[in-house]
C-alpha cells in the first residue's frame, strides 16, 4: 500500500515489490511492506500465506527473487542471517534456538559469554558474571529466574520465549522479528510475551509480530499487514481498521460476504 505522506526517514526497513519463488511456487507475490521506527507491526495470515518466507527474507535466510529490500533507506543484499544481525535485525523463531541442557545464563549469552583470566593467564568463561547479568537483565524485562544456573529445559515455554526475546533486546536489536511467539502458549504466558513486546517498543525497538491470533495482535499492534496466499491485502493502521474488520479479512469474511450476496441475488 503506498503511503506517499510517510516520511522515509521514519521507515527502518522496507520491502518494495518483493517476490520470492521456490521453483514453480510463488511464496511471496509483489509484497510491499514498510516498518516504521518504534512501531509494533503485526503480520497476519493463515497457514501457507507466506509469513515465514517473508520474515526469513527480512532475516537474511532467503534473498528476494524480485524487488528491493531496504534498511534505513539503503538497498541491502543479505547473504546470511549474520548480515541482518549486524544491522540490528534479530529474529526469534518458533523453535527458539535454545539448548535445553545448558543453563539459563549460558543460553542468555550463547557464545558471547564474558571471560575472566584464571591464574592471570587462561581465558575462561566468567560463569558468575553470566549468571548475575542474565538474572538482572531478565528481571529488568519482568522475568524472574529463581536460579540462572538451572538448565533452560526446566523453564516453561512462555519463559523460554521471553528469554529469547530478552536476549535479542540485550544484544542490541533495533528490529525484533517474532514468528508466532504466542502460538503454543496459554493465556497468561501469552500475556507475558505481549508485555515484553510492549517493553521492547518502549525502548524504541521496532517489532514485527507474526501471529494468526487477532486477539493477541490487535491490543498491541500499531499497524497490521494481512497476507493471503503470498499477496499482501494491504497495511492498515489501528486508526483505520477495527478488530472485527481484521478478523473478517483473516477469515476471508469479506470474500464470503460477497459470495453470499451473489448467491442471494441469483435466481435459482
Ligand atoms: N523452502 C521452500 N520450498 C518450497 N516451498 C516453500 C518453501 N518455503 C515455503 N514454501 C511454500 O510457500 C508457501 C508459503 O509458506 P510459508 O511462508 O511457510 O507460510 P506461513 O508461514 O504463512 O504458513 C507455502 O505454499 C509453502 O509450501
Ligand atoms: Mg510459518
Amino acid at each position: 500500500m503506498s503511503t506517499p505522506e510517510q516520511n522515509t526517514d521514519d521507515i527502518i526497513l522496507s520491502l518494495e515489490n518483493v517476490s520470492r519463488y521456490f521453483g514453480n511456487i510463488i511464496a511471496l507475490n509483489d509484497i510491499t511492506l514498510r516498518l516504521i521506527r518504534g512501531e509494533v507491526h503485526c503480520l497476519l495470515g493463515d497457514n501457507g500465506a507466506g509469513k515465514s518466507t517473508l520474515i526469513k527474507t527480512l532475516a537474511g535466510v532467503y534473498q528476494p527473487s524480485k524487488g528491493t529490500y531496504r534498511v534505513d533507506g539503503k538497498p541491502v543484499h543479505f547473504t546470511s542471517p549474520k548480515d541482518a544481525l549486524d544491522l540490528g535485525i534479530a529474529t526469534v523463531y518458533q523453535d527458539l534456538a535454545l539448548v535445553p541442557l545448558l543453563s539459563v545464563a549460558r543460553n542468555f549469552f550463547m557464545g558471547r559469554e564474558p571471560q575472566k583470566k584464571l591464574f592471570g593467564l587462561l581465558n575462561v568463561m566468567d560463569l558468575e558474571t553470566c549468571a548475575t547479568t542474565a538474572r538482572d537483565k531478565l528481571a529488568e524485562m519482568g522475568i524472574n529466574v529463581r536460579d540462572p544456573h538451572q538448565p533452560i529445559g526446566t523453564m516453561s515455554g512462555g519463559e523460554r520465549q521471553c528469554l529469547a526475546i530478552a536476549r535479542a533486546i540485550h544484544f542490541g536489536a533495533r528490529v525484533l522479528i517474532l514468528d508466532e511467539p504466542t502460538a503454543a502458549l496459554g493465556v497468561k504466558q501469552s500475556f507475558n510475551v505481549l508485555k515484553l513486546i510492549h517493553k521492547a517498543r518502549a525502548k524504541g525497538i521496532s517489532v514485527i509480530f507474526i501471529t494468526h491470533n487477532v486477539h493477541h495482535a490487535y491490543p498491541i499492534g500499531d499497524s497490521f499487514t494481512l497476507l493471503n496466499r503470498g499477496r499482501s491485502l494491504g497495511t492498515f493502521t489501528k486508526q483505520t481498521i477495527s478488530k472485527n474488520e481484521v478478523l473478517d479479512m483473516m477469515a476471508g469474511g469479506a470474500e464470503m460476504q460477497k459470495m453470499i450476496g451473489e448467491l442471494e441475488g441469483a435466481t435459482i
